[in-house]
């Protein structure tokens, strides 16, 4: 078993201010973010339109931090390279957005990246069980994906706790990443339930720049 992981807070730029995207990771980042949650959306795989490789790649001069880029996209595997090539440092998909989750693993790993397999709401823990030798991440979906500012799903809690039971007795060095509707409240929940690193776009936005670092500081006391 490995040791367990100090939480680490990953801010969502979808909460941050699209026209001062650069200046938004500058500042989250010195408030104390410890990755940068990018979501990628492409409008139908989620009901939403977010953000491509050109824009992650105009970002990654502004922070050191990992990115930690969330694919919303489907067919993924042919915007893979595009992202590694962009900066990301952990990728992140839904098995839902192609027929080969495994290979799509296999693929983010030779691009030399940390691979994630996400979870939606209704996606049950067992899809990892052929998967946890060979992932970094798994990230649970405690909203149905598509939008920043919804509310926690609580039923996530009993499937965090199954994929904390199953990445323990994996042995491997696994993150265990939740996003959506996390703020003050839920994300004692879910570091309870075992999860170490929270995805968080309002509860770390809020306010603006001056309130960035109380934000992330109140989600790590949490
Ligand atoms: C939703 C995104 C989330 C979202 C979280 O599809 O994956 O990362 O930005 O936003 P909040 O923290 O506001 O729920
Ligand atoms: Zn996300």
């Amino acid at each position: 078993m490995t040791a367990p992981q100090p939480v680490r807070i990953a801010p969502s730029i979808l909460s941050a201010d699209f026209a001062r995207l650069g200046e938004e990771v500058r500042a989250i980042d010195a408030a104390g973010a410890d990755w940068i949650h990018i979501d990628v959306m492409d409008g139908h795989f989620v009901p939403n339109i977010t953000i491509g490789p050109a824009v992650v790649k105009a970002l990654r001069p502004h922070s050191a931090k990992p990115f930690d880029v969330h694919l919303m996209i489907a067919p993924v595997d042919p915007y893979l390279e595009a992202f590694a090539e962009a900066g990301a440092d952990i990728i992140s998909f839904h098995p839902e957005a192609g027929p080969h989750a495994h290979r799509t693993v296999q693929s983010i790993k030779a691009l030399g990246k940390k691979a994630g397999i996400v979870l939606n709401p209704a996606t049950p823990a067992k899809m990892i069980d052929y998967l946890i030798e060979e992932v970094d991440l798994v990230l649970i979906m405690s909203v149905n994906p598509g939008f920043g500012g919804q509310s926690f799903i609580d039923s996530q809690l009993r499937k965090i706790s199954a994929v904390r039971t199953m990445i323990d007795k994996s042995g491997r060095d696994i993150r265990l990443e939740v996003d959506g509707g996390i703020d003050a409240r839920t994300a004692p929940m879910a570091i309870a339930a075992g999860a170490d690193v929270l995805v968080a776009g309002s509860a770390s936005f809020k306010g603006g720049p001056d309130h960035y670092a109380a934000n992330i500081a109140g989600l790590r006391r949490a």
